[in-house]
């Protein structure tokens, strides 16, 4: 399974994607395509020897001529399953729909609350007792697909944004590599926009 990682920033995500392809002889991280050049997810992706892209957005440019650019340079890696692993870019549709069933995304809550951006902040500020991540395949909507696996945390009173978030990503690094496993074991697809494991609804 040809595995293609879309980044922006840290890449930690995809550094756990990396580790556990090493002894998964089904999956391989083929390449990783960032729309940052400082992105550290580049520096770890050159230290594994993965070949990478940037993809980088020009002044005055539509979502639409971004997406043109970026899906040709998903084709040049002919992935089998693409993972973001936070691309900091919302896709268009076009872009999600070519790739449908074929892209995953991991988000830092329990979906379907709080899609979008400062997560961990509003899980605070409503007083959750509980927080986590989500991995889901991408549709058009913003965080909004069908979601293939969770992790919860508790959230303690004296939390901060460092601390929930430090938790989480913890979380991230163990359920992200599970679904890109069980992809590439070939368990995993989305049918009539619903997740299936082993033939299962999710
Ligand atoms: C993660 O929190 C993920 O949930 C979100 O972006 C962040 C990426 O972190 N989509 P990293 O770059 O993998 O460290």
């Amino acid at each position: 399974c040809r595995i293609l990682v879309l980044i922006s920033g840290n890449g930690s995500n995809l550094q756990a994607i990396i580790d556990s392809c090493y002894d998964n002889l089904n999956a391989d991280v083929v390449g990783v395509i960032s729309n940052n050049p400082d992105a550290y997810g580049l520096i770890r992706a050159h230290q594994n020897e993965i070949d990478t892209s940037c993809v980088i957005s020009r002044e005055g440019e539509s979502r639409e001529e971004y997406d043109v650019r970026l899906d040709a340079a998903i084709s040049r890696y002919q992935p089998d399953l693409i993972v973001l692993a936070g691309f900091m870019r919302i896709l268009s549709p076009a872009l999600v729909e070519r790739y449908e069933g074929r892209m995953v995304n991991i988000h830092p809550s329990l979906l379907p609350l709080y899609p979008g951006l400062h997560t961990h902040a509003r899980a605070m500020e409503a007083g959750d007792s509980e927080h986590g991540a989500s991995v889901h395949f991408v549709i058009p909507a913003l965080d909004a697909g069908p979601v293939i696996l969770q992790a919860k945390v508790p959230v303690y009173g004296d939390d901060t944004i460092e601390t929930l978030s430090e938790r989480v990503h913890e979380q991230e690094h163990a359920i992200y590599p599970l679904v890109v496993k069980w992809f590439s074991q070939g368990r995993l697809q989305m049918k009539d926009g619903q997740a299936w494991l082993d033939g299962e609804l999710i």
